[in-house]
């Protein structure tokens, strides 16, 4: 059965559980949103299932709440939890120093506020998102439909004074309509290509009025989590300083496959 996984999804998939083995029980969990994230809420459903596991979780999308209800994952908001011991998510690109790019789906504005809400943030990922430089991936930045082009104009003229590559942005759609994110906002996506100065443009795209949040997450993620498709695993923490090395089993997440399976 598990066979018919694809390299990429073994990768997402032993990242996921290799970072599900970090959380303890009576822990309050930042579960993020995404496919390898998916992955992680599923191996968290099955240890409260099966091993006992008692956590409260934290969603951070409709998307997330829903799959985390349905595998018996106990969900709070935020503002019930107050603080989370550690929040668990994807990324599109992962630097070097752990700096991230995220919001491929369309989630980061509340993965932002649930991360910095937490103790820790764990990274997820398959090895194809570690890149040297952010950028290649088109950079997710949250606004507000009301003047959406004003915003849109605004941001393309700053980014003449920024250290990219690229200025070309993007309304991102869903079908005919513009896509929106749970908080019923737009995502433009900023073809940046190369971004030079990540923190200073995080800092400078918040300013522009419109903006609700960009997809940067600079110095908000504390150990990455890679997974590789024939079961290895690296466990990368920037405050430690340590990188750890393992290999996982596939054969023990066969319940958790059935589902995808049918
Ligand atoms: C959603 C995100 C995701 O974590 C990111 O897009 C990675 O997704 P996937 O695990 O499906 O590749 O930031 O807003």
């Amino acid at each position: 059965m598990t066979g018919e996984l694809s390299p990429i999804d073994k990768a997402k998939f032993v990242a996921a559980k290799r970072a599900a083995e970090m959380v303890e029980d009576g822990m309050r969990v930042g579960l993020g949103t995404g496919s390898t994230a998916a992955w992680l809420v599923r191996c968290l459903g099955d240890l409260v299932q099966n091993e006992g596991l008692r956590i409260i979780a934290v969603p951070t999308s409709s998307r997330t709440a829903v799959l985390a209800r349905d595998v018996g994952i106990k969900v709070v908001s935020l503002d019930e939890a107050k603080w989370l011991d550690v929040t668990i998510d994807g990324a599109d690109e992962v630097d070097p120093d752990l700096n991230l790019i995220k919001g491929g789906g369309g989630a980061h504005l509340q993965e932002k506020i649930v991360a910095t809400a937490s103790d820790r943030m764990v990274v997820i990922a398959d090895a194809s998102k570690m890149v040297d430089t952010l950028g290649a991936f088109p950079l997710p930045v949250e606004v507000l439909p009301f003047g959406w082009q004003s915003s849109q104009a605004l941001i393309e003229e700053t980014l003449v004074s920024m250290d990219v590559m690229g200025r070309r942005s993007t309304l991102r759609m869903n079908g005919g309509a513009p896509f929106m994110s749970d908080e019923g906002n737009y995502i433009l996506d900023l073809h940046l290509k190369r971004i030079g100065n990540a923190r200073q443009l995080a800092l400078v795209l918040n300013q522009i009025p419109g903006v609700i949040e960009n997809g940067l997450f600079i110095d908000i993620c504390d150990t990455v989590v890679t997974g590789y498709g024939d079961g290895r695993v690296e466990v990368r923490d920037i405050n430690e300083g340590t990188v750890e090395k393992d290999k996982l089993e596939f054969a023990e997440a066969d319940n958790l496959f059935t589902d995808l399976m049918d």
